[in-house]
C-alpha cells in the first residue's frame, strides 16, 4: 500500500500535472482533493496537449481509477466539457465522482466577480465561483453532487422558510435549468467514493493524491487575503481525498527552479525587469484557466523550507531546471533568496506580515543547457550545484528534475 501526495510548493503552476502523470503510471488510484475549475494544468503526452482543470491529469490513462474527491467543488459544465474533450480523444473515462462533492452554481461565479469589483484591493480571483461555493458549504447550504439524483429543486432545499440565499436558489430559473442539464450526464460517474478508497486501502492499493493550488494559497498558511478558499497543502488534501495521514508514505513538493503568481498579493522575489521578462517567454509562463501573464522573479528559499514543515514533503520535484539554465546563459548569473531583510534585520523564516520584506540573495555564476540530457549524470555540473544547494537548504532531497514541456522530459534523481 502506499500514498503519495503531490502538493504545490509556491502559489501553483509549479507542474504538478507532470509529476502526478508520472508518479501515476505504477498507481491503481489518483484522486483530486481540493480545488475547482480554478486549477489548470498541461499534460502533453506524444505531442498532445491537454488543459485540465477538475479531471486528475491520470485521466488520460484509462488504467488507473480517476477520483474526484469530497473537497473539490465542481463546475458542472467545465466538468462536462473536460469529459467530453477526453471521450473525443479516444480514451475511455475511467472516472468517479464524489457524491459529497459541492457544485459550483452559476450564482456562485455572480458573487466572485461582484465581491472582487468591489474589493479596495482585488484578490486577483480566477473568477470561477470557488470562494462563494465553499462559503456556501459553510453555510450549509450547498448543493452536492448526490442531489444531483434528487427531484430538483424541492427535495433539496429543506428549509421551513426563505432564507435570502434559498429564496436566490428557488427563484433563479437559470439554476433550475444549469442542474437539470447535467442531472442526466453525471449519474453513472457519482457514488459514494469513500468505500472505494476505503477498500483500496485495505487492499494494499497505489494511491495519489492530486493536490491543487499550493501552499501559500491555503486561506489559513498562505498570504491572507490573497489566497484561494481551501487548504491546498498536505493535510488539506488528505481532507478532501478522504484519506488520514497515517496512510501516507511520500509526500512530494513540486517548485519550479524559479518563482511564479498569478493574481495579487506578495512576491518577494519578484522581477520587474527584463530578466522576468524572460522568464515568462522561456517558460511560458501565461495561465492555463485565464491565460494571463504570470508574475516571474527567483527562487525563494526562505518559502520553500517553511513549505517542508507545512507539508511533511519527503522528496522535491524541481521543474523547468532547462528554463533556468537559457536565464544563466543569458544573463550570466542566477539568484537565490536565501534570507529575508525584514524591518532592517536578516531573518529565515516567513513572516505573516509581508509588506517590508526585501530578499537577499545568493548569486550562481553563469548557467547551463539540458539539451540531450537523459540521465541526472548528463546534467551539467552547474545544474547539478544548483540542485545540490537547494536540497542542503531545505533538507529534502530532490527526486525528480524538469527538463521541458513534455511528460517525457523529466530525470529521475537516485535519493
Ligand atoms: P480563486 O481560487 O479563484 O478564488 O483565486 C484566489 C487566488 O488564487 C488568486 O490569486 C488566483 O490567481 C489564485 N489561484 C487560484 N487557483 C490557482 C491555480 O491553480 N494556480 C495559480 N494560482 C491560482
Amino acid at each position: 500500500m502506499s500514498v503519495k501526495l503531490i502538493i504545490g510548493s509556491f502559489w501553483g503552476d509549479e507542474g504538478k500535472g507532470k509529476c502526478s502523470y508520472y508518479e501515476s503510471q505504477n498507481a491503481d488510484i489518483v484522486i483530486r482533493a481540493t480545488g475547482g475549475s480554478n486549477a489548470g494544468h498541461t499534460v502533453i503526452v506524444n505531442d498532445k496537449k491537454y488543459a485540465l482543470h477538475l479531471l486528475p491529469s491520470s485521466i488520460i490513462n484509462p488504467n488507473v481509477l480517476s477520483i474526484i474527491g469530497p473537497g473539490v467543488v465542481i463546475d458542472l459544465k467545465e466538468l462536462h466539457d473536460e469529459m467530453e474533450l477526453i471521450k473525443k480523444a479516444s480514451i475511455r473515462l475511467n472516472l468517479i465522482i464524489s457524491d459529497k462533492a459541492s457544485i459550483v452554481l452559476p450564482e456562485n461565479k455572480e458573487m466572485d466577480a461582484f465581491i472582487e469589483e468591489h474589493r479596495t484591493k482585488p484578490v486577483g480571483t480566477t473568477g470561477r465561483g470557488i470562494g462563494p461555493a465553499y462559503a456556501d458549504k459553510c453555510y450549509r447550504i450547498a448543493l452536492r453532487m448526490c442531489d444531483l439524483t434528487k427531484n430538483i429543486p424541492f427535495d433539496i432545499i429543506g428549509f421551513k422558510s426563505i432564507s435570502p440565499t434559498t429564496s436566490m436558489l428557488l427563484a433563479s430559473s437559470k439554476t433550475l435549468n444549469f442542474l437539470n442539464e447535467f442531472k442526466n450526464y453525471f449519474k453513472d460517474y457519482i457514488c459514494d467514493t469513500q468505500q472505494i478508497i476505503n477498500n483500496a486501502i485495505f487492499n494494499d492499493k497505489k494511491i495519489i493524491i492530486e493536490g491543487a493550488q499550493a501552499t501559500y494559497l491555503d486561506k489559513d498558511h498562505g498570504d491572507y487575503p490573497y489566497v484561494t478558499s481551501s487548504n491546498p497543502i498536505a493535510s488539506g488534501a488528505c481532507c478532501g481525498a478522504g484519506i488520514g495521514p497515517k496512510y501516507v508514505t511520500e509526500v512530494y513538493g513540486v517548485m519550479k527552479a524559479y518563482c511564479s503568481r498569478v493574481g495579487e498579493g506578495p512576491f518577494p522575489t519578484e522581477l520587474f525587469n527584463e530578466i522576468g521578462n524572460s522568464i515568462r517567454e522561456l517558460g511560458h509562463e501565461y495561465g492555463t484557466t485565464t491565460k494571463r501573464p504570470r508574475r516571474c522573479g527567483w527562487l525563494d528559499l526562505v518559502r520553500a523550507k517553511n513549505a517542508v514543515v507545512l507539508n511533511s514533503f519527503t522528496y522535491w520535484t524541481v521543474n523547468h531546471i532547462d528554463t533556468l539554465g537559457k536565464i544563466g546563459e543569458k544573463y550570466g548569473e542566477i539568484k537565490v533568496c536565501t534570507a529575508y531583510n525584514y524591518k532592517g534585520k536578516k531573518i529565515d523564516y516567513v513572516p505573516t506580515n509581508l509588506t517590508d520584506i526585501k530578499p537577499i540573495y545568493q548569486t550562481f555564476t553563469g548557467g547551463w543547457s539540458t539539451e540531450g540530457c537523459k540521465t541526472y549524470e548528463d546534467l551539467p555540473i552547474e545544474a547539478k550545484n544548483y540542485i545540490k544547494f537547494i536540497e542542503d537548504y531545505t533538507k529534502v532531497p530532490v527526486k525528480y528534475i524538469g527538463i521541458g514541456p513534455d511528460n517525457k522530459d523529466v530525470i529521475i534523481k537516485e535519493t
